[in-house]
């Protein structure tokens, strides 16, 4: 078990023009789950391959328990990674696949066997330990590559979007397999994901990454109630946080007809953006202060439903809301949401920075 510190890590490819990974400053506490999360490119693989010692590190140093370890080659490193293509050796059978990093470090047969039979009882994978990975499901392939890393018994644990060759349901089920078998065995455990759901259910905390720039660190709580700036809002929570365009005014933000008082004095003049999640909007009788929605689609999901439409007026922009599943109006309808004033969030508009 160790900490993880990252000081101000840079990774710069050969060739490119900027950063992959920018000035990254990082504290992972011993025994945590942390997720680092972010769209497609924006350097996760990155950190975690600057972590494994697979990538070269450009500036700043990686600590893994204190130890400086940003030029250490990775086998010194003390890290099991398991890599979304699972990559077993398909002429060995599961518990020889297991076993295999154990056997390279020269661990006696019987002390082998122990530690696989021991991981393939906590996976469930002992009736299949004969077995080769192409007899196996895809589900039972990933907990071999999860097996492999855990017999190792290593400080950190890595993960690379580990899940991404599962079909829906079964990466739901893994998901909680593996949040909870990391808090057994309470190994550090860095895990990359492009999945904001997978986040918000597996992680201690949250990175949140783009264009190799650290966005947020928190719970996956604060990452939702308070979103540091308008990107993190827009990526964390499902469906999206409602972004919609306003001004500052004396009396409070205008959105197209509305105003929504704010208590904080806000720049008369400036370009605000009003975050507003779906469940934090209400259907209110017309006339009532609000903003004006033309249906085009309700996505029933049993309890809840998502109200999809537009704002009518000049500039239409699109605008969802949680409403209940059982009675609520139509496509084709024309409705009056009103935010929820204790859950508003709200951005700059230039910078997307929080005001709140
Ligand atoms: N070997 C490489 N040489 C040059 N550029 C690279 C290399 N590997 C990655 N990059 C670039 O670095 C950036 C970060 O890549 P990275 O693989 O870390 O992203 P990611 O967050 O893991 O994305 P994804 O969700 O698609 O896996 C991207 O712009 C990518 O094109
Ligand atoms: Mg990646």
């Amino acid at each position: 078990m160790a900490t993880v510190t990252f000081d101000a890590v840079s990774c710069v490819y050969p060739g490119a023009d900027r950063p992959s990974v920018d000035r990254l400053d990082l504290e992972i506490e011993d025994g945590e789950f942390l997720v680092l999360v972010g769209p497609s490119g924006c350097g996760k693989s990155t950190t975690l391959r600057m972590l494994a010692g697979l990538e070269e590190v450009h500036s700043g140093r990686i600590l893994i328990d204190g130890q400086d370890v940003t030029d250490a080659p990775p086998k010194d490193r003390d890290i099991a990674m398991v890599f979304q293509n699972y990559a077993l050796y398909p002429h060995m059978t599961v518990a020889e696949n297991m076993g295999f990093a154990l056997k390279i470090a020269g661990v006696d047969k019987q002390e082998r066997a122990e530690r696989v039979l021991e991981a393939a009882r906590m996976l469930d994978l002992e009736p299949l330990l004969e077995r080769k990975p192409k007899a196996l499901s895809g589900g039972q392939r990933q907990r071999v590559a999860m097996g492999r890393a855990i017999v190792r018994e290593p400080q950190v644990f890595l993960m690379d979007e580990p899940l991404s060759n599962l079909d829906a349901k079964l990466r739901v089920q893994t998901r909680t397999q593996i949040a909870s078998l990391q808090r057994r065995l309470g190994v550090t455990t860095v895990y990359v994901t492009h999945d904001q759901t997978e986040a918000l259910t597996m992680g201690d905390r949250i990175v949140v990454l783009k264009d190799g720039l650290l966005q947020q660190v928190g719970t996956p709580r604060e990452l939702y109630e308070t979103p540091r700036n308008a990107f993190v809002a827009g990526f964390i929570g499902s469906p999206a946080m409602n972004l919609l365009d306003g001004t500052a005014t004396a009396e409070g933000v205008r959105v197209g007809g509305l105003i929504v008082p704010v208590e904080r004095g806000l720049d008369a003049s400036g370009a605000v953006t009003l975050g507003v999640r779906p469940e934090d909007f209400r259907v209110v009788p017309a006339g009532e202060p609000g903003l004006e929605i033309a249906i085009d689609l309700v996505e029933e999901l049993g309890a809840d439903g998502y109200l999809y439409g537009r704002t009518t007026g000049e500039h239409p922009v699109a605008v969802v809301a949680r409403v209940d599943g059982r009675a609520h109006p139509g496509a084709g309808e024309t409705v009056t949401l009103a935010p929820n004033p204790e859950h508003l969030h709200l951005f700059d508009g230039e910078s997307g920075e929080r005001l709140n």
